[in-house]
C-alpha cells in the first residue's frame, strides 16, 4: 500500500531494514538493524524520523532486544528503556515501548517472549498502516468539500515538515489525505515548507510527492503567511509528534507560526494523527511537553549535494556565531480547526477527544 515501491521499514529474517532518511533525496540507501542498539542509533541520528515510524522502529527494537537477550524479560526491559529515551518529544516512541513490554509480561517462556515481541511489533506497524488509510479517507473528505466550493478548481494545501509514508507507516498522516485526493481524481497542489534546519520538507516531503506525481512547490519556511494573505492557501494539514488531551499539538518547529498565520487569514488548519500520538497524561502542551533541543550545528550548517556529487555540509553563519535549535513547538488547541484521526475528525478539545477516544482515558 505504500507509495511508490517502498515501505519505510520491513523485516528481513531477524533484521529490521530501514530507509536511511539522512541520505534522501540524493541517494536511496537502506540500513540493516540487527540489535536494539542499532535501533537506538537509528532513532537518535535521524536515520528514521516521524512519530509513527519512530514508534515502529522502537517496537522492532524491543523485538531485537528479545532476540539478543534470548527472551530474558529483565534484560529486555533494560534495553527497552534505552530505546524509550532515544528522543523525547514524539510520544509514539514511549507508547510503542510500553505496549511491547506490557504484552511481553504475559508471555510464559523465553521462546514465547520472542514470538510475542515479533507478533506485537508487526501488529503496531500494521495498525499504523490501516490507520493512515482511514486518516487519508477522512482528510480527503475535507479536501473534496473545498474542491466542490471552488467549483473543481485546484485546492492548494500547505504542509510543514514531513508526515508522509516515510514518517507514518504506510501512507503517512498529513500526506495521506493528499494521496487519497490524487486517487479520487481531485485536483490538488501542495505548498511544501522547506522546514529548516533539517529540511524535512525539501528532502523528504518534496521527494515523496514527486514520486507520487502530486503537483507541489517548495517554499522557504517564512513564505506561508504571504501566500495566505494572497488567498493562495485553501487549507493547511500538518502531522504531529504529540497531542495533549486538551488538543495542544507538538510538531516540528515552525508549525505554531503557520497556525497563527492561518488563524489570522481564516485558513482552516488541520492536524492529522493516529491515536497513538495522543498523550492523555498531559494537558498543557507548552508547560508539559518536553521539547527536544538538538545540536546547534544543524542551524549553523546546511546539508546538501555538493558540486563534487557527494552529500556534504556547508556553514551558513560566521564561525563565532552561536545558535539555538529547538526541534519542535506547540500549537495551542484554539488555533486548530480539527484533528484528522483514524476514527474521524475530532475537535481539538478535551470533551471531543475523550468522547471519540474513551479507551485512551484508562
Ligand atoms: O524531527 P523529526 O524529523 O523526527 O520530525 C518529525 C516529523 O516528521 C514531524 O514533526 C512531523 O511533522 C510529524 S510526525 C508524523
Amino acid at each position: 500500500m505504500s507509495e511508490g515501491k517502498y515501505r519505510a521499514l520491513w523485516l528481513e529474517g531477524e533484521s529490521l531494514i530501514v530507509i536511511d532518511q539522512t541520505k534522501l533525496p540524493f541517494s536511496y540507501e537502506t540500513k540493516r538493524l540487527t540489535t536494539s542498539t542499532d535501533a537506538v542509533h537509528a532513532i537518535k541520528d535521524m536515520t528514521v524520523r516521524g512519530a509513527g515510524v519512530i514508534g515502529s522502529v522502537a517496537a522492532f527494537g524491543v523485538y531485537l532486544a528479545a532476540l539478543e537477550c534470548q527472551g530474558n524479560l529483565e534484560k529486555i526491559e533494560i534495553l527497552a528503556q534505552r530505546i524509550r529515551s532515544a528522543r523525547p518529544t514524539a510520544v509514539n516512541l514511549m507508547w510503542a515501548v510500553d505496549r511491547m513490554l506490557k504484552v511481553l509480561e504475559s508471555a510464559n517462556s523465553p521462546q514465547e517472549i520472542i514470538a510475542t515481541a515479533h507478533q506485537e511489533a508487526i501488529a503496531i506497524s500494521d495498525e499504523d498502516a490501516l490507520g493512515s488509510q482511514k486518516i487519508g479517507e477522512f482528510g480527503c473528505d475535507v479536501i473534496a468539500k473545498i474542491a466542490e466550493q471552488k467549483g473543481g478548481k485546484t485546492v492548494n494545501i500547505l504542509t510543514h515538515c514531513n508526515a508522509g509514508w516515510l514518517a507514518i507507516v504506510d501512507r503517512g498522516s498529513a500526506l495521506a489525505p493528499m494521496y487519497e485526493a490524487r486517487d479520487r481524481g481531485i485536483d490538488i497542489h501542495v505548498w511544501v515548507d522547506e522546514t529548516r534546519p533539517r529540511n524535512q520538507g525539501a528532502n523528504l516531503t518534496a521527494w515523496e510527492l514527486g514520486q507520487s506525481q502530486i503537483p507541489h512547490t517548495l517554499i522557504a519556511d517564512n513564505t506561508g503567511g504571504l501566500l495566505m494573505q494572497y488567498g493562495k492557501v485553501d487549507l493547511c494539514i500538518v502531522g504531529t509528534d504529540r497531542v495533549t488531551r486538551s488538543g495542544d499539538v507538538a510538531n516540528k518547529i515552525g508549525t505554531y507560526l503557520k497556525a497563527l498565520a492561518a488563524y489570522d487569514n481564516q485558513v482552516p488548519f488541520y492536524v492529522a494523527l493516529p491515536s497513538s500520538t495522543f498523550d492523555m497524561q498531559v494537558s498543557d502542551g507548552v508547560k508539559e511537553i518536553e521539547i527536544e533541543t538538538r545540536s546547534a550545528d544543524e542551524v549553523l550548517y546546511m546539508q546538501g549535494l555538493l558540486a563534487s556529487g557527494d552529500i556534504g555540509q556547508v556553514r551558513v553563519a560566521p564561525i563565532e556565531t552561536p545558535a539555538l535549535n529547538y526541534g519542535f513547538d506547540v500549537t495551542p488547541a484554539r488555533l486548530v480547526t480539527g484533528l484528522i484521526t483514524e476514527r474521524g475528525i475530532c475537535a481539538a478539545n478535551e470533551a471531543a477527544i475523550s468522547s471519540m477516544f474513551p479507551d485512551l482515558l484508562s
